[in-house]
């Protein structure tokens, strides 16, 4: 199973979300248009607003803010990236250079607020719960802005602990999960008991997917960006607290010390990323991965039976085991 099926299940809902995504970001600036469509054209996975209408549906039936939320939830997340790749000097993603490097990280910074006001407007579109809806998102910007800064302030200090870790995956990408997920069952007036149960579950799958996101900076060479990138911005992930918890209280220090300078050493980088091999870093991030999925999994347990179900406990499997 992977995100097309999904969106092939999904239909008219999700050709309506299509439509209003495209017609939500035009713009008569040229230059502005010209890179929104540069972004469409190398748009991701879309994976927030499948998983979005898929629980729409697992909860009832969609509506027209079902599709608002699903849409906002893909302005939301492409804001923050248009804005990280000039924190991170990002160069690549999605295999093609980011805005940032090509055009300048002046105006991504300024296509990235128009991404994210298209998204709150979106939001505020959600007429019949306008309030709740622009408090669920709202919560998650504010979320997403602390995560940068808890992680800038990590990067500095080396001293990441796997609590400050999970602080700040929930922050940057779990708690959009959970807010599309808490959007999605309010979008169809989904009783209590679902509502919780799907944003939990939204909760857990974004903790899995960005630890898998961190397996992958270590492992993977499809990612459409640079593999060892976490690293070389100073950022201390699951897989490298996994090797941590094997070592001295010495070498741990000694390893942390070689994090903090990768600036000025930038061979560290490389002995790091060995040391988190030959100590099965990874492993031990596959494993904490493997609770929050099967978390995620049982989270679902009060949903009724249906096909939209049996989609989100294999897209949990996705998020979980994708390669890229
Ligand atoms: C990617 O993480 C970045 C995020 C998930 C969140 C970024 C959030 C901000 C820049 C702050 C908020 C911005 C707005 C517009 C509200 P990563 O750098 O670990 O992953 P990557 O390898 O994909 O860059
Ligand atoms: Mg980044």
């Amino acid at each position: 199973m992977d995100p097309g099926q999904i969106r092939q299940f999904l239909g008219d809902d999700w050709t309506r979300a299509e439509a209003l995504f495209k017609e939500t970001l035009h713009s008569d600036v040229a230059r502005l248009d010209k890179t929104n469509c540069y972004i469409l054209e190398n748009r991701g996975k879309m994976l927030r607003p499948a998983l979005s209408l898929l629980v729409s549906r697992a909860c009832g039936k969609p509506s027209e803010e079902s599709v608002k939320v699903a849409v906002a939830a893909e302005l939301l997340h492409n804001a923050t990236l248009l804005h990280d790749d000039v924190l991170d000097d990002g160069s690549l993603r999605r295999g093609v250079p980011t805005v940032a490097s090509m055009i300048g990280t002046k105006p991504s910074v300024l296509i990235g607020d128009f991404w994210l006001v298209k998204a709150m407007k979106t939001v505020l579109d959600c007429t019949r719960h306008t309030r709740q809806m622009a408090d669920l998102f709202s919560k998650t910007v504010l979320d997403l802005v602390q995560g940068e800064m808890l992680q800038m302030e990590k990067a500095a200090s080396g001293d990441t602990t796997e609590e400050d870790y999970l602080q700040i995956i929930y922050y940057k990408t779990a708690s959009l999960f959970e807010t599309v997920c808490a959007g999605a069952a309010l979008s169809v007036d989904a009783p209590e008991q679902y509502a919780a149960a799907v944003s939990e579950y939204g909760r857990q799958l974004g903790l899995a997917f960005q630890i898998k996101d961190d397996i992958l900076d270590y492992e993977g060479d499809a990612l459409g960006k640079p593999v060892g990138a976490d690293l070389r911005e100073r950022k201390i992930t699951l897989p490298l607290l996994g090797a941590l918890k094997k070592v001295d209280a010495l070498q741990e220090a000694r390893i942390r010390q070689m994090v903090c300078d990768i600036p000025s050493q930038e061979e560290n980088s490389r002995a790091v990323a060995g040391m988190v091999e030959s100590l099965q870093g990874t492993r031990y991030a596959a494993l904490r991965l493997e609770e929050y999925v099967s978390g995620a999994k049982d989270a679902l347990h009060p949903l009724p039976d249906s096909e939209e179900k049996e989609l989100l406990l294999r897209f949990a499997d996705y998020c979980a085991y994708r390669t890229i």
